[in-house]
């Protein structure tokens, strides 16, 4: 396969879990139930399994890994907090006063992810 058309792919993936994210965190906050439609229920775990399946080839691929490659085990820590806060933001059960943080520091953990793998640097080159 070829590296630059996965790197595409996975950053098309990137873009469409961001706008999937936020769309379904601004309907919970706008008080809309997104459930009730099936794509808003299905894409998001299609879409997301696509982004870590080109991500783990990528850096197979480049023998660039975790807890090697500083910069890619930065993007594991900022995907788990994605992940975690996005989990929280989106759950049906908890309060305003905890979803709105969770929405805003899920996207401020995948902004953060995007940062790096940009610059190659967990602290976007700034230090
Ligand atoms: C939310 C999670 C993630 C986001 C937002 C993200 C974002 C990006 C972006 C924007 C690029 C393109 C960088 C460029 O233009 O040079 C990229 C490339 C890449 N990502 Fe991710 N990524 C994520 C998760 C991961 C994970 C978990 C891994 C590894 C396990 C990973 C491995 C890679 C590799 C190896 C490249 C190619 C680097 C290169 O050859 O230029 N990504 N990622």
């Amino acid at each position: 396969m070829d590296y630059l058309a996965v790197k595409h792919a996975h950053v098309g993936f990137v873009y469409v879990s961001i706008t999937l994210f936020t769309l379904r965190g601004l309907m919970q906050l706008a008080g809309i139930d997104w459930r009730r439609w099936r794509v808003l229920k299905i894409l998001p775990h299609v879409n997301d399994t696509l982004l870590l399946t080109a991500a783990i080839w990528l850096a197979v691929t480049s023998h660039q890994y975790p807890f090697v490659a500083g910069w890619l085990t930065a993007k594991v820590f900022g995907l788990s907090a994605y992940i975690g806060f996005g989990m929280v933001a989106l759950r049906r059960d908890a309060p305003l006063r905890v979803r709105l943080p969770a929405f805003i520091a899920a996207l401020a953990s995948v902004g953060y992810v995007v940062g790096v793998a940009l610059t190659r640097s967990p602290t976007w080159g700034l230090i």
